[in-house]
């Protein structure tokens, strides 16, 4: 076993992310429940996933679709009941599928009995779980933005103070200096830990640590004092994965956070990868080309300063992005070829892979009229930029590009009205290419985008050099070939990916030669010494194919 094969149950996991709302209906009210999820753990078991991050079901008045938590210990009704939370909890673990929670820390609701007992004075005892300044009204304490637009202060006047909100209005911040607020907050995790949980990620981690007055929101001084207490009170305590959202992580604070010995996380979703194709100081609407070479660079760097030190997280979509075949793929005449040569470069390399839902089945982004438009960032974005003086047509094309609501299109299950997804109408439009993208039409179909990633998942599960293999970048300067290999003491793994949709001379064909070809998303074998349009190869070299210098003794 390799240094990185220490036993850990998620370093050799592949995680599948749910948003509830958008997965299965099951009782026709057009938005999706955890009964919903539970039918469909069948499907996930055949894609060979060993757990489920959720995102938030808990009781929420859903202005930001969950991430607004009005009571931590109870699920919205709009998902169902506690005890069908349990029975999810049960069922998949039959099919040893865990169940990860999504904990939205930095933040609650306005609706939470905490912020309302706030509000009722200052010598209430839980005002301080809050972050206040003394003001007057339209005198603001200084000129912070929310990320969600207008200011990050709200005044109240029954109290003569403003509160502090990074997000929304309905999204006030938790004050984590309060150490009676970090007690609550740990009890409350160890009884979801007591209900059975795998695990959680943890919102906007890198955010909880703020100090207003001067302006600090992430990286916070506090922050990994924090996380550590944190850790130490609730997921030490059991065989936990844990992944906080961290936007604003370097490898070294990623080092930090996951360090090996366990004193924070097990990962961070860091997020520079995703950020290359905007306007540099823009913002993400603010679009530009992806420049190849720095994502190349970026993942290497990720890939060699975490080895041993750390562990990373490898995905390309959340709920909170947009479909990756369509950002970095092909989503016309290429669909299905370019969604694999994704899955592949991604899933060859170290670290925990997540799958966001309809990612397997190279689902798209869509291009809706903004009526259509369900997303609090989006529809706030779109007003913005109108009243800035944005033309309609150039703001509509950032909104297409880079809206949330690409990921929150209704799952595609089959053919039928609204995708198989409600017996209602769907809380959101589907996208209107269900009928030809779906999980019916893939889920048997060894060729399909689901093939390919449940192909993946099985490899992983087979070679330890997944796991454990160090990482080499090849041809850094190729302008349309992403390689690299990935090798341990007994074997290596070769990934050769043509990035682009035009066919390229392969370098690479005597390394290859000398390997076992482990996957391929080339119809008809493909021409040898070229790479078709996002032709991707996997190759496996082991015991006696490898020469003395590749063996990483
Ligand atoms: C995270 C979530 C996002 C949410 C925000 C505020 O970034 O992923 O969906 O809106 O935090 O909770
Ligand atoms: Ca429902």
């Amino acid at each position: 076993m390799g240094k990185q094969n220490d036993g850990k149950w998620w370093k050799r996991a592949v995680i599948y992310q749910i948003y509830p709302r958008s997965f299965a209906d099951s009782n026709g009210d057009g938005i999706g429940d955890l009964q919903g999820i539970i039918s469909k753990l069948d499907y996930l078991e055949r894609l060979g996933i060993d757990a489920i991050w959720l995102s938030p079901v808990c009781r929420s008045p859903q202005d930001d679709n969950g991430y607004d938590i009005s009571d931590y210990q109870d699920i919205d009704p709009m998902f169902g009941t506690l005890e069908d939370m349990e029975q999810l909890i049960a069922e998949a673990g039959r099919r040893q599928i865990r169940i990860i929670l999504d904990l939205v820390l930095n933040h609650s609701s306005d609706e939470h009995r905490w912020f309302r007992e706030a509000k009722k004075g200052r010598e209430n005892p839980y005002h301080d779980y809050y972050v206040w300044r003394d003001g007057v009204e339209g005198q603001l304490p200084n000129d912070m933005r929310a990320a969600f637009g207008g200011p990050a202060w709200e005044w109240v006047p029954e109290l003569g103070q403003y509160y502090f909100h990074q997000f929304s209005v309905k999204q006030p911040d938790l004050n984590w200096e309060n150490p009676r607020l970090r007690r609550e907050i740990y009890d409350m995790i160890n009884w979801w830990t007591g209900k059975g949980v795998g695990g959680f990620r943890l919102d906007v981690i890198d955010q909880i640590a703020k100090d207003p007055d001067r302006k600090i929101t992430g990286n916070g001084p506090r922050l990994h004092e924090f996380i550590r207490e944190l850790s130490a009170e609730t997921f030490q305590k059991a065989d936990l994965v844990t992944v906080g959202e961290a936007w604003g992580a370097t490898t070294e604070l990623a080092k930090l956070y996951s360090n090996p010995d366990n004193s924070e996380l097990s990962m961070v979703f860091q997020f520079e990868h995703i950020c290359l194709d905007q306007v540099a100081g823009g913002e993400k609407w603010d679009l530009a080309p992806l420049p190849f070479r720095r994502l190349k660079e970026v993942f290497a760097r990720w890939q060699v300063e975490l080895h041993n030190k750390g562990w990373n997280s490898l995905f390309w979509n959340n709920h909170d992005l947009p479909r990756i075949v369509s950002r970095w793929g092909n989503d016309g005449e290429y669909r299905v070829k370019s969604a694999k040569m994704l899955a592949m470069l991604l899933h060859g390399m170290q670290g925990t892979p997540y799958i966001y839902q309809g990612e397997e089945l190279g689902m798209t982004n869509v291009a809706f009229g903004i009526e259509e438009y369900r997303d609090i960032e989006t529809r706030n974005l779109y007003r913005e930029r109108l009243e800035k003086g944005y033309g309609e047509a150039e703001i509509l094309a950032s909104i297409h590009a880079r809206s949330r609501d690409n990921a929150r299109t209704p799952m595609q299950w089959d053919a039928g009205e609204h995708a198989g997804f409600t017996e209602g109408t769907p809380w959101i439009k589907v996208n209107p290419n269900y009928r030809q993208i779906h999980a019916a039409g893939q889920m048997e179909d060894p060729d399909s985008v689901f093939g390919c990633y449940r192909q993946l998942i099985r490899l992983r599960k087979e070679y330890g050099v997944f796991t454990d293999g160090d990482f080499q970048m090849l041809l850094p300067e190729d302008e349309a070939i992403f390689a690299y290999t990935r090798t341990n003491e007994d074997s290596q793994l070769l990934v050769v990916c043509n990035f682009y949709g035009r066919t390229v001379e392969d370098p690479l064909v005597e390394m290859e030669d000398s390997a076992d070809l482990l996957l391929t998303n080339a119809e008809n074998g493909g021409e040898r010494q070229l790479l078709e349009p996002y032709e991707a190869r996997m190759y496996l070299k082991t015991g006696g194919m490898l020469s003395q210098k590749e063996k990483h003794l």
